[in-house]
């Protein structure tokens, strides 16, 4: 019987990559601004092409101590064989796209995933050649109808930015590696807490490290986490050539945040759900989505695929939105009306439904029309943070009274 011990999440978030500095003792690690470092000149040459994931660290646009060793404790959360940092979780995931896609291939995209990534999609890609077919990535189906002949890469968003709909990875998993392609999941709102795509089937996992991985608002970041092969390949190309390296400030900071994912995930989830059901129960309210409410459309796949629903949730109410938004940003006060989310302070934003158009070249026909029955002329998308419940539906209750 093997001896082996496989430690707990909460234990590796604290531990991994983080050993005492043999050079001062410190138990708090240091942080390594050089841009530069000594190294001997049979291991390494003036091009990328000299470098493997055997070479030491020569520059900081290739790698640093202090982002190596939050990539270590990143793929050991999200049980991957290795990951690979940038500057932003847009950075990650367009390096991901542009370094990996060639003129001719065709990517399948979720209809509904966070704007960058639908305008990049839409503005960008097609003049590098590459194709987009754009998908429900909670109808397998479509899914399936949607996939070619030069499809190389699916890419799907589960909870998706701003709707909260769901990807039930595993089955999407066998449609992608059915047609040879791979399948990378943005999983910046589930979190490692709560999913972890790897172990579903999923090729690449991506997070924006800005949001809940940091937990506090006050550094951006993305990740890439998969295969050591590829994302050593990734890291010569287009980490290398396009540039978006993370900071090594960013990521002291991302690491110290992730010591209390687990923790803060929890009490995320906690008032998520105690606001989503006093929500759902509000005269002003019309509809709520919450992963964790039975109400959900996917309540069963959440159930099944998502240890932990988050902090996200959406709602509609019967007044017009832009009304209510105003009197939300004049009278909130224990929420901030802004944008992004996963952060220690709850955030609340009106995402009108011809902002989303502006944002997606898919949303038409069927697609629209589902999207518009769903959300109306659009949406409160809210993040719940860590204040104390009672006293968030206390200031949504006073905010949504019209006087
Ligand atoms: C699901 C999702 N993916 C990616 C991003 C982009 O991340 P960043 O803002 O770190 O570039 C965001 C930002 O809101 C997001 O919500």
């Amino acid at each position: 019987m093997s001896t082996y011990h496989k430690k707990a999440f909460s234990t590796r978030s604290i531990h991994t990559g983080e050993p005492a500095d043999p050079s001062t003792q410190a138990v708090e690690p240091s942080m390594v601004l050089s841009t530069n470092f000594v190294f001997n000149p049979d291991e390494a040459g003036f091009s990328a092409e000299t470098l493997d994931d055997k070479t030491p660290n020569v520059y900081s646009r290739w790698s640093t101590p202090t982002v190596r060793a939050l990539e270590e404790k990143l793929a050991d959360l999200e049980d991957g064989e290795d990951a690979l940092c940038f500057a932003s979780g847009m950075s990650a995931i367009s390096a991901l796209i542009l370094g990996t896609l060639h003129s001719g291939d065709h990517l399948v995209l979720s209809d509904v995933c966070y704007a960058g990534v639908a305008e990049l999609a839409r503005n960008t890609l097609p003049g590098f050649g590459i194709e987009v077919t754009t998908a429900n990535f909670s109808d397998l189906e479509a899914v399936t109808a949607a996939v070619k002949p030069n499809t190389r890469l699916l890419w799907a968003e589960t909870p998706c930015n701003p709707i909260l709909r769901l990807t039930d990875i595993s089955a999407v998993a066998k449609i992608a590696h059915s047609a040879g392609a791979l399948l990378g999941v943005d999983s910046t709102m589930a979190t490692p807490v709560a999913t972890k795509p790897l172990n579903l089937g999923a090729d690449l996992v991506a997070h924006s490290l800005t949001k809940y991985l940091n937990g506090h608002g006050d550094a951006l970041g993305g990740v890439i986490i998969g295969r050591r092969e590829f994302l050593a390949k990734l890291r010569q190309g287009a980490l290398i050539h396009f540039g978006g390296a993370l900071s090594p400030f960013n990521a002291w900071l991302i690491r110290r945040g992730l010591h209390t994912l687990e923790l803060r995930m929890r009490a995320h989830q906690d008032g998520a759900l105690r606001v989503a059901s006093y929500l759902e129960s509000h005269p002003a309210i019309k509809r709520v989505i919450y992963p964790g409410l039975p109400s959900h459309p996917q309540y069963a796949l959440a159930q099944r695929q998502m240890s932990n629903t988050s902090g996200m949730l959406t709602f509609q109410t019967k007044e017009d939105g832009m009304e209510v938004a105003r009197r939300f940003y004049r009278k909130l006060q224990d929420f901030t009306y802004a944008v992004s989310l996963g952060k220690q302070r709850s955030l609340l934003f009106h995402i009108s439904t011809d902002d989303i158009l502006k944002s997606s070249f898919s949303l038409q026909g069927t697609a629209l029309k589902s999207y518009r029955d769903f959300a109306g002329d659009g949406i409160f998308r809210v993040s719940i943070g860590l204040e104390a419940p009672e006293d968030l539906c206390a200031d949504l209750d006073q905010a949504l009274r019209i006087s």
